[in-house]
């Protein structure tokens, strides 16, 4: 399966911070973040991954990133000229989708521990998969309403009155029909293409599933300040508890076999001096 991240938007609750660089490229604790949502796909074996950003953005993106061989993956890059919604990569991101199933994960949100999307990945076959997750402030979200036997049965953006706690995280896995239902979708009083309304249009034809975020799981969305500084602090703890590193990327690539250990002490051995290189060493080379 492909992967898309989205990386764009206007940024504008990190202000000042957003005037440096992009939200998805800010530090959570020690890496940018977007190292965290990239993480994610990787430890599902997605290796064809497109990033989605901004005309000003995009190039440090690639800069950053590069082509993803140095993690035995493929990044290609997409542009969004403005923010017109999650649900307009879709779009952006048709030839790279060419009719075949692919996950969405935005660039702003970390998730940790056992999420399932490794499953999801090897067994999907049709119709679209999301996540529920239960938040105290579901209003803040697209919240997702889910009978006991698991089925959907209503899914909102930013309702004034939730009818759950399950927050909708920005992960995704969409059949190649998500792209000609996104081009069904008006934009909404916001001005988006909503990725709610997407989830709506499988929703009406019985093909949306809805999988609870187990209780060790972790989400965060680091979209402003409070929560960036969250992020941080949960990744600082858990790297110091448990003595290794999250979404740490050259490790990710050769747990999963994408590089041999000599690719990745090749890697390794172009890097500065830091914590982080000692770390690579320790985790894959010794
Ligand atoms: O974080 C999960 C939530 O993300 C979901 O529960 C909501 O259903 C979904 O609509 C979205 O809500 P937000 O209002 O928090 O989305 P936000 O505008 O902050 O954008 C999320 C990410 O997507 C962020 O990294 C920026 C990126 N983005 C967003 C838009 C609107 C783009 O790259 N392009 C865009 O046009």
């Amino acid at each position: 399966m492909r992967g898309m991240m989205l990386a764009g938007g206007a940024g504008t609750r990190l202000f000042p911070l957003s005037q440096v660089s992009s939200k998805q490229l800010q530090a959570v604790y020690d890496k940018p973040m977007i190292y965290y949502p990239l993480a994610t796909l990787m430890n599902a074996g997605i290796r064809e991954i497109h990033l989605i950003s901004s005309p000003a953005d995009l190039p440090i993106f690639e800069r950053v990133l590069g082509d993803g061989s140095q993690w035995g993956i493929e990044l290609s890059y997409g542009v969004q000229p403005n923010p017109g919604g999650i649900a307009q990569a879709v779009l952006i991101g048709e030839e790279f989708v060419r009719d075949q199933p692919f996950t969405l994960i935005l660039g702003d949100n970390v998730f940790h521990g056992q999420i399932g999307l490794d499953t999801e990945v090897a067994e999907f076959a049709s119709g679209a998969v999301i996540w529920g997750y239960p938040v105290e402030d579901p209003e803040r979200y697209g919240v997702v309403e889910i009978d006991n036997s698991g089925s959907v049965l209503s899914i909102e953006e930013k309702p004034n009155s939730p009818r759950s706690d399950l927050a909708v995280p920005g992960l995704y896995v969409y059949d190649g029909t998500a792209v000609s239902r996104a081009k069904e979708l008006t934009p909404s009083e916001r001005g988006e293409l909503e990725i709610t309304d997407l989830n709506m249009s499988f929703l009406a034809d019985g093909e949306l599933r809805a999988a609870k975020l187990s209780r060790d799981a972790t989400w965060l969305d680091s979209g402003t300040h409070e929560s960036l500084l969250e992020s941080s602090n949960f990744v600082a703890s858990v790297e110091k508890d448990q003595n290794y590193k999250v979404a740490c990327l050259e490790e990710v690539a050769f747990k999963m076999g994408f590089v041999s250990a000599e690719d990745a002490a090749r890697t390794i051995s172009a890097m500065p001096l830091s914590p982080y290189r000692t770390y690579c060493e320790r985790a894959i080379l010794e």
